[in-house]
């Protein structure tokens, strides 16, 4: 997968499916499978060093996931989240946090919301740095947004949010990813637009879709977003393997011969 299977996919009609990953381990563990690609996503700040949300991802703390994973994710490509306002402060800031996230190992950044960020999409897109947008329920604004809710349910919001997602293909986005809108606004974005969406909590007719890797494996027992599902029940199946091990080695049948050295 690179930039231009993004636009080949959506012509196709195939969809793309993303994943986030955060560390070495994992990344070996999506290596192996056909997921299309990887997103560092600054939501490391919650569910790797349990922050409450995420505007405590740092550039050093994305650098250290986006190295961790491009050592262990082989030829697949990899998507940075450029952190709270890392990208907000001047031109130039902004092109050396790019080049950070591009130098620990990432193929694109993405980048939330469309306005004050045109002129940076489109200087980042013309050095050589592909960026994918975000749009909808944007995490870095939450304070602004006033809470964790789905965005563009009213016309005039609506009609915001698809004027934003034309204004980012227009500066160059080869992507977007549309979070906790409605599925009738998705799919109207969708169809107005060359490049690919890529949807979370935004309904079946994006055109590809990114889950948390914790939530689609079930690993948060106290959390469960209504647009996430668990593909298998990670929680109780690591807790159970944890049980066993302590268990056996109450009952002394860990370790036995098989794990010992003789002499
Ligand atoms: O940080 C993240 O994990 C994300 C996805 C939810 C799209 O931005």
């Amino acid at each position: 997968m690179n930039v231009l299977d993004f636009y080949q996919k959506k012509i196709a009609g195939e969809k793309i499916s993303v994943i986030t990953c955060y560390d070495y381990t994992s990344a070996r563990l999506v290596a192996n499978t056909s997921v299309d690609c990887v997103l560092i996503g600054d939501s490391a700040a919650m569910t790797m060093h349990g922050f409450k949300d995420t505007l405590s991802a740092t550039l050093p703390m994305m650098c250290f996931h986006t190295a961790a994973v491009s050592r262990g994710i082989g030829n697949k490509w990899i998507i940075a989240d450029m952190p709270f306002l890392s990208y907000r402060k001047s031109l130039s800031n902004s092109v050396s946090a790019a080049q950070s996230l591009m130098q620990a190992g990432a193929h694109a950044i993405k980048l939330e919301c469309a306005a004050g960020n045109i002129r940076l999409i489109r200087h980042l897109t013309e050095s050589g740095i592909p960026v994918m947008g975000h749009l909808g329920l944007t995490p870095q604004c939450i304070n602004v947004l006033g809470g964790y809710k789905v965005q563009g349910t009213r016309e005039e919001s609506a009609a915001r949010l698809k004027k934003d997602a034309l204004l980012l293909q227009e500066a160059g986005c080869f992507s977007i990813v549309l979070e906790c809108v409605p599925s009738t606004l998705a799919k109207d974005i969708t169809q107005a637009l060359n490049i690919p969406t890529i949807g979370i909590g935004a309904g079946p007719d994006t055109d590809g879709q990114v889950l948390v890797f914790q939530d689609l494996l079930g690993l948060n027992s106290d959390f469960k977003p209504k647009f996430a599902k668990s593909f298998v029940n990670g929680y109780e199946q690591l807790k159970n393997g944890i049980e066993s091990y302590v268990k056996s080695i109450k009952t002394g049948e860990f370790p036995n011969d098989e794990h010992c050295y003789g002499h």
